[in-house]
């Protein structure tokens, strides 16, 4: 056997990341012996486990469209030993089947290998473990960088925490790197630098980007040297429809550092199995892995089993080939709904409004022509009431910076609609901005 290369950082080095609430949580003096009722030949007198043969649930038959062949269903049953296991309280981490199938495919995909010093834990979606990593990392009052604009869903995490968030410039590339080194070097004295970084870096929503290589580069550089943690926010991953080959994620990217353990990644299953299933999970190194699950343990137990149970069996169904197949045809519907949505753009907002196309996600985030020379504007009232007078729901830039800058950008989803809503929306949307810049029609 090989020895890996793979130099994980040292347990103590994440000392100093954790807050107090995470350093105050003592493990729970029955789950923490879960793992020991797997012991060959050991009678377990532990949990009050409910008899799952007394739950009335026999079987559950479930009907999936086959990844190679559309038109062919895939019929799977959960029952048995995979059912009872569903029906049951499980590991804080994941159900083992999940686990597994996942870390196959984290190594597929970003080239990171079971046991080299990181692991990953099922959430109740990915909001859930990148909450508990906010409140795990950061007390009150603590720094953090922040791309910006940033997806809202975090910003509430951060104001509840009341984060200092040290926003970072963005643009087309993703996080302009040199932004944030003109931040860490010109750091004030004295003061802690920030423990973290949270991005979006493939389609990130709000602004439907995709950071480059050299971007990520210099920002994994910049954590090596100012000492912060990535935390990568990626729901948006198997989303990508660029023509270019997809750049390889800071997860992966860290595999060339001299040792890994900076990066935290989040995975979704929501933009590409459901979103009601709430399956999502958060890779990264052991230490702080593990006091998610202590987090998770505390708050719900564990992530739902029977949802974990129906996800395995149709991945498991698929394959990792078939799970590729399946995203690759997710990212090419998304990729047709971009088209559609450029043309009627193109059709409607030629020289009202600038945007550059995204490449990922479902978003589209783009700038409306209403300065004055000296100000860009704002669009926050005409999206909020002039274009919801006149029968279109969109959302101010404002929303997605933290502290509130004013914005003339405009985040729209492009994911539902039928070529004729958007048609229509954005020919009611030209009125508004007509309007707002005094034209008539
Ligand atoms: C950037 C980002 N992170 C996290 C989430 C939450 O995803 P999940 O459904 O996996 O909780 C979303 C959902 O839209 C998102 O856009």
């Amino acid at each position: 056997m090989t020895e890996s290369k793979v130099q994980a950082l040292p347990v103590e080095f994440y000392t100093r990341f954790f807050s107090e609430l995470a350093t105050s949580r003592k493990p729970s003096p029955i789950r923490s012996l879960f793992p020991l009722e797997r012991t060959p030949g050991l009678i377990s007198l532990l949990a009050g486990k409910p008899n799952p043969t007394t739950f009335p649930l026999t079987s559950i038959k479930l009907t999936s469209r086959s990844p190679t062949n559309p038109g062919e269903e895939i019929v799977t049953e959960v029952n048995g030993k995979a059912l009872a296991e569903g029906l049951q309280y499980g590991p804080s981490d994941g159900i083992p089947d999940l686990l597994n199938w996942l870390y196959g495919l984290q190594e597929r995909s970003h080239g990171r290998k079971k046991g080299e010093g990181w692991r990953i834990s099922v959430g109740s979606g990915s909001q859930d473990v990148i909450y508990k990593t906010f409140l795990d990392l950061f007390n009150t009052g603590e720094t953090l960088l922040v791309e910006a604009p940033v997806y809202a869903g975090v910003s509430s995490i951060f104001s509840a925490l009341r984060l200092e968030l040290i926003e970072v410039e963005t643009d087309a590339k993703g996080i302009v790197s040199q932004s944030l080194r003109s931040i860490l070097e010109n750091w004030p004295a004295g003061k802690p630098k920030p423990k973290a970084l949270y991005t979006v870096p493939y389609g990130c929503n709000p602004t439907g980007m995709t950071a480059a290589l050299e971007r990520r580069k210099e920002v994994l550089e910049l954590a090596h040297v100012h000492d912060f943690l990535i935390l990568e926010d990626d729901p948006y991953y198997y989303l990508y429809f660029g023509q270019a080959p997809r750049v390889p994620s800071y997860f992966a990217l860290e595999l060339e550092e001299q040792n890994v353990g900076r990066v935290i990644r989040f995975d979704s299953m929501s933009k590409i199995l459901s979103a009601g299933i709430r399956i999502g999970f958060v890779s990264g190194p052991e230490p702080i892995l593990r006091s998610i699950d202590m987090h998770t343990g505390f708050s719900h137990l564990q992530p739902p089993s029977l949802t974990q149970t129906i996800t395995f069996s149709i991945l498991n169904a698929w394959g990792h080939d078939g799970f590729y197949t399946h995203t690759q045809a997710v990212s090419q519907f998304y990729h047709d709904k971009r088209d559609v949505f450029e043309t009627a753009m193109k059709k409607h907002l030629d020289g009202l409004a600038e945007w550059t196309r995204p490449e990922a996600g479902m978003f589209f985030w783009f700038k409306l022509l209403i300065g004055n020379g000296t100000d860009e504007g704002d669009s926050e009232s005409i999206i909020r009431t002039k274009a919801v007078e006149r029968g279109v729901l969109a959302l101010p830039g404002t929303i997605f910076f933290p502290g509130g800058k004013k914005s003339a950008y405009v985040r729209a989803s492009f994911s539902l609609n039928t070529p004729e809503e958007v048609d229509e929306a954005l020919r009611r949307l030209k009125l508004v901005i007509l309007d707002a810049r005094g034209e008539q029609a």
